[in-house]
């Protein structure tokens, strides 16, 4: 071989094993041991930065591993003293999946910084720098290095630009680096030369690092075009956590680029070390479910759906007995979101498309349900979508209950942190960080404050991983299994939701706003509450209202919640008068005509299917 003539510069590597990879491969169950057996060599393998802290990293420690995740980054910290540490922070999300008050957020932040956090990648899913104000401004603030995001997807409105223009506005909120976050894998080799191009030429002394996924096979040729395009740092995963829907190869992209006269400053027998501890490793920790995944999903190469999300519309469809309709869904997709102004598809704004989709399909009439979180979507409430929603179509959407507003959604957030440490029980408060954890998931965090505050001796086992997987899909209905924490938490999103609602009307919650504290879907979830009786012959004679789909009946928003309407009473044509919670959101069913309520033909809380009559008005 030639001996290379060109010198292409120093190309710098992140390591996502600890945080993207092992939540791509491995359900998120890696261990704060099983990470600090390997730390060092990581910390001394010369990467630029170690990812290992995110919005699910740190759920998962809770919720399932009864780990203290500030805890974990404490004692990585503590290994790892040469290599700046890294997390993904969803702006004002922080580390959850709804808009937390800006208090909250900044010393979300705070302690991060304090206890050992150095390189913040903050990201909207809708792009919107509003919602990224309050956390970079904290991460500066705090001394980190802030990160700005640009969630990168494939529309019309989501031009080199417009791209371009996000990226200026980041600058102007302090970013110290651009990253370029292809979450789904879509990014290819050429709009990553173009972008990355037009970034180096807009902001020449601009750091600019590419985050994708190997999901569709395109990673390694989208990364070499970007590092040749100017961009200075790549997110890799050791191999055994590679590929497949997490990060390209370390050890392969380092070869590739090497050859094109890159230099690095990665150790090779490092690496080799520390793909071999993971290999080990792997039989232990990696679920059933993700040894069927296939190599290579070149679906997302046509429609641009990521992988995820294409699982989940089945199991939505599954749950309605419709799995035969994925292809009119697939057909749907695009059409919704271009309707709802261009999303990029990632939480919560995947599960809004994809549920509307479904919806769309299933309802016969497009858009004649909307649920909740579509509603508050259009409303502004996650912020400012990509392009304006058709006026028409956004006050169908709205409906007359919800306040449409522009201002930054965290505006009508009240601060939050004392009232989340009052709400609190003293004894499990160790630190300021468990408050933190408390806002970010309140069930979860209590659930693991619970447990810690039992005897060591005593405490509910935490079962290998392995047969814990096996356990969690045979205890979740068959449909469910396999979503990730951020589908499930999406069900609490509406109710969280509606505490913003209630701020901008200044009080009151409209009756079809679940209340934050609203159980039912989450009882729906685990147990099968008993079919519904319709007693048909019974019912008096009227107009039935029909379920609209497979779900629950509900004739109130959540327990002590008063119920949408009573058996006798007078409703207009559009009133609503009871619930079918499907697909985890609810759906207020509306009276197809004014008269009376002669009748409810089902028990609250029971099970009911597609066509089932619900209520009878004469
Ligand atoms: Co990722």
């Amino acid at each position: 071989m030639k001996e290379k003539t060109k010198t292409a510069g120093t190309i710098r590597f992140t390591d996502t094993t600890l945080r993207d990879a092992h939540q791509s491969l491995w359900a998120t169950r890696m261990r704060t041991d099983d990470i600090l057996q390997i730390a060092k060599t990581i910390d001394d393998a010369g990467y630029y930065s170690i990812e290992c802290w995110g919005g699910a990293t740190f759920d998962v420690c809770l919720r399932f591993l009864r780990e203290n995740p500030w805890e974990r980054l404490r004692l990585i910290k503590q290994v790892c003293t040469k290599t700046p540490l890294q997390m993904l922070l969803r702006g004002q999300n922080a580390l959850g999946y709804k808009h937390y008050p800006d208090d909250v957020v900044d010393r979300c932040v705070a302690l991060a910084c304090e206890n050992g956090m150095d390189i913040f990648r903050v990201f909207d899913a809708l792009n919107d720098p509003r919602n990224l104000e309050t956390a970079m401004k904290a991460v500066k603030k705090y001394g980190g290095h802030a990160q700005g995001t640009i969630c990168y997807t494939v529309s019309p409105v989501h031009t080199v630009a417009k791209y371009v223009e996000l990226a200026s506005a980041l600058e102007n909120l302090g970013a110290d680096s651009i990253c370029i976050k292809d979450m789904a894998g879509i990014l290819t080799p050429g709009a990553a030369r173009e972008l990355v191009s037009a970034l180096r030429d807009a902001m020449p002394s601009m750091p600019i690092q590419v985050h994708t996924h190997a999901t569709s096979g395109m990673g390694a040729a989208t990364y070499l075009a970007a590092a040749e395009s100017g961009a200075g740092c790549i997110d890799t995963a050791i191999s055994t956590l590679s590929s497949f829907s997490s990060q390209p190869p370390a050890e392969s992209m380092l070869a590739v680029l090497e050859s094109e006269g890159f230099d690095s400053t990665l150790d090779k027998a490092k690496l080799g070390e520390i793909n071999a501890y993971f290999r080990k490793l792997k039989g232990k920790r990696q679920p059933e479910s993700s040894r069927k995944v296939e190599p290579v999903d070149a679906g997302v190469l046509v429609h641009n759906i990521p992988g995820g999300m294409i699982s989940n519309l089945r199991s939505q469809l599954a749950q309605q007995s419709a799995l035969d309709r994925l292809d009119e869904v697939l057909a749907e997709l695009p059409r919704t979101r271009k309707d709802l102004g261009w999303p990029p598809l990632v939480t919560p704004t995947s599960q809004i498309v994809g549920v509307q989709s479904v919806m769309n399909v299933l309802g016969g009439e497009r858009y004649g349900i909307v649920p909740q979180e579509t509603r508050l979507y259009a409303a502004g409430y996650y912020g400012r979508t990509p392009a304006p929603i058709d006026a028409k179509l956004k006050k169908k959407l709205v409906g007359k209950e919800i306040k449409p507003i522009d201002c930054r959604p965290a505006d009508l957030l009240p601060a939050g942190l004392a009232a989340a440490a009052a709400e609190l029980d003293p004894s499990y408060i160790k630190a300021e960080e468990d408050i933190i954890s408390y806002c970010m998931f309140p069930e979860v965090a209590l659930g693991y404050f619970k447990w810690r505050a039992q005897p060591e001796g005593s405490r509910d086992p935490i079962p290998a991983d392995v047969e814990e997987s096996k356990a969690e899909q045979a205890a979740a209905p068959a449909a469910q299994a396999g979503l990730d924490p951020a589908e499930k938490a999406f069900a609490d999103l509406g109710r969280s939701l509606a505490s913003l609602v209630r701020a901008s009307l200044g009080g009151e919650i409209p009756a079809n706003v679940p209340a934050p504290a609203a159980a039912p879907a989450k009882a729906q979830a685990t147990e099968k509450p008993a079919a519904a009786e319709p007693a048909k012959g019974a019912l008096p004679k009227g107009v039935p209202v029909l379920a609209p789909l497979n779900g629950t009946f509900y004739r109130s928003a959540g327990p002590g919640k008063p119920e949408l309407a009573a058996e006798g009473a007078s409703v207009k044509a559009g009133d609503g008068i009871c619930i079918v919670e499907a697909m985890k959101l609810f759906n207020t069913i509306k009276a197809p005509c004014a008269g009376k309520i002669l009748a409810f033909a089902v028990e609250h809380g029971a099970t009911v299917a597609k066509g089932d009559t619900l209520a009878v008005i004469g």
